[in-house]
């Protein structure tokens, strides 16, 4: 029997230990990895990924032309620890399907839904509740007696919620907000889904009609062509003054400069940022001066066990794909 030809598999980066573990039992892979927790630099990536079958990557890694061209045609398999694929140049990997036998994607949907609409809502409250302004004023002696109008917020009990996205993340939200006493649930997207929205009696409107009746809006949508930019000053300046804006999805569906001057001219109460562009944030931004915007550094999927699950869907799919076997999770390009 000659020597067995092991399936080159490379990881961008650290990833949580069920993950790790499953490919370093795979007998039939040789895997590399980047051992750290900071970004790979892209010289290390190119070289990690020439002549790779499998990468493991993350959404902050941009797998363009020039990386697929640099990884070759032994490349059969991206296996990403995400449910957001725009990092990912899909054009080219579908062309890449046509002339070679194919590059199939793998990603992480389902397993991180809970974990993220719970982050979703909490960002919500925390926004529309003026959570760190007052833990702020608790530690820097503002806090001088207990006043009947400082500090005051928004609260959800007869609200209107606009959803923009109402796939399984934006579901999720929803069925977190409603025992909130939400009167009503709008929602946008590419086309109206009643089975779905019948639970929340959801109404499918128009971007601008949402923007206009809604107290909070949550986007929970995928980064698109369509959605790119979809939040710009036009639809900052149809939302009521009292609104609250909170972004879960990708920092590029928002024009950020607009909601900068949305949040400052009073235009919309407050807005809550999970997601930005670029990512990090330089620590010298303007949305970083305002009191009515919260920023988080993009952990939705953040809990301990979903980081686990994911990086176990996401070593399972890279496997699978490798071993030319149904993945468990596989993105239909
Ligand atoms: C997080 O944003 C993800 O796409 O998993």
């Amino acid at each position: 029997m000659g020597p067995v030809r092991l399936m080159k598999v490379f990881i961008t980066r650290r990833i949580p230990a069920e993950g790790r573990a499953a490919l370093a039992r795979a007998s039939d892979c040789e895997v590399e990895q980047w051992d750290s927790d900071e970004p790979i630099p892209y010289k290390d990536l190119e070289r990690g990924l020439t002549g790779a079958h499998g990468l493991l990557c993350l959404l902050s890694d941009c797998v363009d032309k020039k990386l697929l061209d640099t990884a070759g045609a032994n490349l059969k398999v991206i296996s990403t620890l995400s449910v957001g694929v725009d990092h990912l140049a899909l054009d080219e990997i579908k062309k890449r399907c046509l002339i070679h036998s194919g590059i199939r994607v793998g990603y992480t949907p389902d397993v991180l839904t809970d974990a993220t609409a719970e982050l979703a809502v909490s960002l919500l409250l925390t926004t529309c509740r003026r959570l760190p302004e007052a833990i702020e004023e608790v530690k820097n002696g503002g806090w001088t007696s207990w006043k009947p109008l400082w500090l005051c917020g928004y609260g959800l009990k007869e609200s209107t919620v606009g959803i923009i996205g109402l796939g399984r993340i934006g579901q999720a939200i929803a069925r977190r907000l409603k025992p909130f006493g939400v009167q009503r649930f709008l929602y946008t997207g590419r086309q109206p889904k009643p089975k779905e929205a019948a639970e929340f009696q959801a109404e499918f409107v128009t971007t601008s009609q949402l923007a206009a009746e809604s107290d909070f809006i949550i986007v929970s949508c995928s980064l698109t062509p369509a959605t790119k930019g979809l939040c710009n000053s036009a639809f900052f300046q149809q939302m009521k003054k009292t609104a609250v804006f909170v972004n879960i999805s990708r920092g590029e569906v928002v024009n950020q400069d607009d909601l900068y001057q949305a949040l400052t001219s009073s235009q919309i109460a407050a807005a809550g940022l999970d997601v930005t562009t670029p990512e990090p944030l330089p620590t010298n931004h303007p949305l970083l001066t305002l009191k009515n915007c919260v920023i988080l550094p993009h952990i939705g999927s953040a809990t301990y066990g979903t980081r686990n699950t994911m990086s176990l869907l996401a070593a399972n799919n890279l496997l699978a794909g490798l071993r030319g076997e149904p993945m468990p999770s596989e993105f239909k390009l």
